[in-house]
């Protein structure tokens, strides 16, 4: 089987590398790929946001399935474009993206079917926006519409942090279109968790829980990232969260798809928060978390493509989806500056990390002379699995300590807080 995969980081690293344990799968083509991905796939130098070009080399080429991994091309409607060529795939249509691409539409949608979530205003005008935030309970949490790469959300604790964030995303465009729109919601509290799913619009299948470490520095400070590293299973994920959360937050949303005409098929991203009044949706994604998928993965003990496959079919009920027992642990290398402005093209030395560790490129190239550099402020990511999650976390460690470049910059704390909870359960 020929399988085109759209996108380029981290994640998609970690899914062709796991659809490549199937032995049909003969050729994986990634668009646009990286450095890392192209030891392991074809990479097709088309943007993962040229639908148009996607759709061109979908044309021309022999392919069985294609896997659209990122957000932004299926908000734009690449799985529409491919299935209308008849090329089954794997993620959500541009309908049913909504649910992450537009926070208004997420939150309506909870509100209609009484999933839980935070209390919330909608604002078009930003002087409607500044009078409520007069008055407003605080801290208040100010979020873009639209698709911002994980920067349009500020939590707000005085009136005038409120004020400006409303000014920042209505008045002054810092999130371009995506801001003109804007959700202001209460501010929850507890720990988070991340739960990626696979469902088939009738059936979900949730996968190992994960945890994120959204800020860039140790302690959870600083500005927030795409996400510096993760580890599974999340120990706040216990199994009566995960019980109330299949009853109150998985089929309700799966449901509540369908019935706005809309089914969801694909990995449909639960962030939650598991606050004092049970766990609260935080918010929806369409797709794999990154770097979530790059700990999920590595533990699926099903085949992935044969689960995909059951997603785009609706056998997703008759399609086992198991997962090792063990831990795993992923640590992000990032360029310095990350997220603010960083500099690209730094010669990388990868030591002996891919001996001890898996290795998934999220912002890699080959510069002229061939060598591996960086080009993008997520760099590496440094998975290991393990029995527990104490060794997952020392092996992601030992290797990430392999690499080096100059103004490599990492968390040292990432599993720190779910040892720390595990402990206190002893
Ligand atoms: P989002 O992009 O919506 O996931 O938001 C980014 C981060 O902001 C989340 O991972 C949370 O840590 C935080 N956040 C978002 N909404 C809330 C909220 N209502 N209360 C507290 N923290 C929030
Ligand atoms: N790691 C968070 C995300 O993928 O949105």
């Amino acid at each position: 089987m020929k399988i085109l995969v759209v996108g380029g980081g981290g994640r998609e690293h970690a899914i062709i590398r796991k659809l490549r344990e199937n032995p049909e799968v003969t050729e994986i083509y990634a668009l646009p790929g990286n450095a890392g991905i192209a030891a392991d796939a074809v990479c097709v130098n088309v943007k993962a946001t040229d639908i148009d070009g996607i759709v061109e080399f979908a044309k021309g080429h022999p392919v069985d399935f294609a896997v659209v991994a990122p957000d932004d091309p299926l908000a734009l409607g690449c799985v529409d474009r491919l299935h209308a060529l008849g090329i089954p795939c794997f993620g959500p249509d541009a309908r049913a993206a909504r649910i992450e691409a537009s926070k208004v539409f997420a939150k309506d949608l909870m509100k209609k079917y009484g999933i839980p979530t935070a209390a919330y205003e909608v604002f078009e005008d930003a002087e409607k926006a500044l009078e409520y935030v007069k008055g407003c309970p605080l801290p208040v949490v100010v979020k873009a519409d639209g698709l911002a790469l994980g920067k349009g959300v500020t939590i707000c604790f005085t009136r005038d942090e409120a004020a400006a964030a409303v000014r920042a995303c209505m008045l002054d465009g810092a999130f371009g279109a995506s801001g003109s729109r804007i959700v202001v919601e209460e501010f929850l509290e507890g720990p988070e968790v991340s739960v990626l799913a696979f469902t088939d619009g009738h059936v979900v299948k949730p996968m190992v829980s994960s945890m994120d470490h959204k800020r860039v520095g140790d302690g959870d400070v600083g500005p927030n990232t795409g996400g510096m590293g993760t580890i599974a299973p999340n120990p706040c994920y216990t199994p009566e969260v995960a019980e109330r959360c299949m009853r109150e937050i998985f089929l309700p949303t799966i449901a509540a798809m369908r019935e706005e005409g809309c089914p969801f098929k694909g990995c449909l991203y639960f962030g939650l928060m598991v606050t004092a009044n049970g766990p609260k949706v935080i918010e929806y994604n369409c797709r794999f978390g990154d770097p979530e998928t790059q700990v999920v993965l590595p533990l699926l003990k099903s085949d992935l493509l044969t689960i995909m496959m059951a997603v785009e079919n609706g056998t997703l009920a008759d399609t086992p989806v198991e997962f090792s027992d063990g831990a795993a642990c992923c640590v992000m290398l990032a360029s310095g500056g990350y997220p603010g402005k960083y500099e690209k093209g730094k010669a990388i030395d990868l030591g002996s990390a891919e001996a001890m560790a898996q290795v998934f490129h999220s912002g890699t190239a080959r510069d002229a002379a061939g060598n591996l550099v960086t080009a993008g402020g997520r760099v590496l990511g440094i998975a290991c699995t393990a029995d527990d999650l104490p060794t997952a976390i020392d092996r992601a460690y030992a290797a990430a300590d392999q690499v080096k470049w100059d103004g490599m910059i990492c968390r040292r704390d990432i599993g720190k807080r779910a040892l720390s909870i595990l402990e206190g359960r002893q």
